[in-house]
């Protein structure tokens, strides 16, 4: 029996939402908390799958994880016995590569198989192995996909990255942080959640400076210690919630946020005619009447966040004339348009570009998530639509936005879960 979420169409999302804790930050958190070899008390972490899967396998190396409430969890790394990671609880989440770095950080030693995560393109962890072997790790790749590091010692070193990468700056930064001397890592990505795993590994002892600028600055310590910490605010849930808002011409408070986080896409959504004002701590979202057409390139942080492309594409698909929309930073992130076609939208897809020509509605349609974001993307598609929008493979939305049918039905849309099996039950009565 397969879950689906089912959407009407036509109501403005009017009201508050609170912005859970970011995915991304927990996601490399959590697997940091193994180099405390203590206990942590992480707050605002947030209730989605992968969260679960990345407890299920702190848990499955020794962890002791205890949940004080919803949102906050206590993980006492003290007795991790293990250093091996298999296929099976790798395979649900890209993020399961944070654990090379931390094991590496904390014993010398690291087994993990290949991540999964979303289909995006082909997605190396080449960077990550480089800063592990700069650092004087040895790195090979076993049967089953299972990367191997060791090292009788680490060394602070001078890391250069050719891309800017998110997960290959913060794996750097958890396998430097107990390494002998500093270690410079220049490129580095400046994404919130880099920031935000810098300050908590500060808080655990650490001495790292620069996160957030291009040059990031690990000076080792001999050993760090449990410390609370609160996740930061997600940028990319925060811009969900903002583009629907938009997009169903609704007045939405978003909640909970960093607005200096959300500037790129406070900008794209003036520009395409929505009002956005700023506070201390939420931006409110007024949309209006049709979008105007706009350009969108996504780029490393503070640029456009790749992570929005797709909801964004969304709300620019019934926008006022032709827009364009460039993906610089995957290869295959595109795979929305062929759901999105189904309700009526108008793309062509030419390499790296999108040319969204904006039509005057959606129709309601079944389609499916294709991967996290573009399932947000067609959950957007479904509040703005004419008639009703059925989602299959809600899985992959589970994976990144905690209670999403409750908050949007908070908000007023007409959302709900359906069954298979409800179907079925109508047709029989029928
Ligand atoms: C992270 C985010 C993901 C977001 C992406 C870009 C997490 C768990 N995931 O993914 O939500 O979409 O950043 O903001 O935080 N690359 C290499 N070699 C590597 C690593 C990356 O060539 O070793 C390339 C990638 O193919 C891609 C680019 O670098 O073209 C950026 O990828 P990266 O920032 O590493 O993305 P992820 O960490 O996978």
């Amino acid at each position: 029996m397969q879950t689906k979420i089912a959407v009407r169409g036509g109501n403005p999302l009017l009201g508050n939402v609170r912005i859970s804790g970011a995915k991304n930050a927990a996601a490399c958190i959590l697997p940091a908390t193994i180099l405390a070899a203590g206990k942590c008390t992480i707050e605002n972490v947030p209730a989605i799958s992968d969260v679960t899967y990345t407890l299920r396998i702190l848990e499955s190396l020794g962890a002791k994880v205890r949940l004080l409430d919803k949102n906050t969890l206590e993980i006492d790394t003290a007795p991790l016995h293990g250093h091996t990671v298999t296929h099976d609880l790798t395979r649900h989440m890209r993020a399961s590569y944070y654990f090379l770095g931390a094991l590496l950080g904390r014993f010398g030693q690291a087994r993990v198989a290949m991540p999964g995560g979303c289909n995006l393109g082909v997605r190396p962890i080449d960077l990550h192995e480089k800063a592990f072997a700069m650092l004087g790790a040895t790195v090979d790749t076993e049967e089953n996909a299972i990367i191997s590091c060791s090292a009788e010692k680490l060394v602070g070193t001078q890391i250069y990255f050719d891309v800017v990468s998110v997960g290959a700056t913060a794996n750097a930064m958890l396998a430097a942080v107990r390494a002998d001397g500093r270690t410079q890592i220049e490129n580095a990505a400046k994404e919130p959640h880099i920031v935000d795993l810098a300050n908590f590994l500060n808080a655990m002892g650490a001495n790292i400076r620069g996160a957030g600028t291009d040059t990031i600055r690990v000076d080792g310590v001999p050993q760090l210690h449990g410390c609370t910490w609160s996740v930061v605010p997600d940028q990319i849930e925060a811009g969900t919630y903002m583009v629907a808002a938009a997009a169903t011409g609704g007045n939405v408070l978003v909640e909970n946020v960093t607005p200096k986080h959300l500037e790129s896409i406070s900008a794209k959504l003036r520009e395409s005619g929505a009002l956005v004002e700023e506070y201390d701590d939420a931006v409110r979202v007024i949309g209006h009447s049709r979008p105007h057409k706009c350009s969108v390139k996504t780029m490393p942080h503070p640029g456009f966040p790749t992570d929005m492309q797709p909801q964004m594409a969304v709300l620019l698909s019934v926008a006022t004339g032709t827009s364009y929309i460039t993906e610089s930073i995957f290869d295959n992130r595109f795979r929305w348009v062929d759901q999105l076609a189904r309700m009526g939208a108008v793309v062509k897809v030419d390499g790296k570009m999108a040319v969204v020509e904006g039509v005057e509605s959606l129709m309601g349609a079944p389609v499916q998530a294709d991967d996290l974001r573009a399932g947000a993307a067609m959950l957007i598609a479904g509040l703005m639509a004419l008639g009703q929008t059925e989602i299959e493979h809600i899985e992959y939305i589970e994976r990144g936005y905690e209670n999403v049918v409750e908050k949007f039905k908070a908000l007023g849309a007409d959302i709900f879960y359906l069954q298979d099996a409800d179907e079925d039950a109508v047709l029989l009565a029928g």
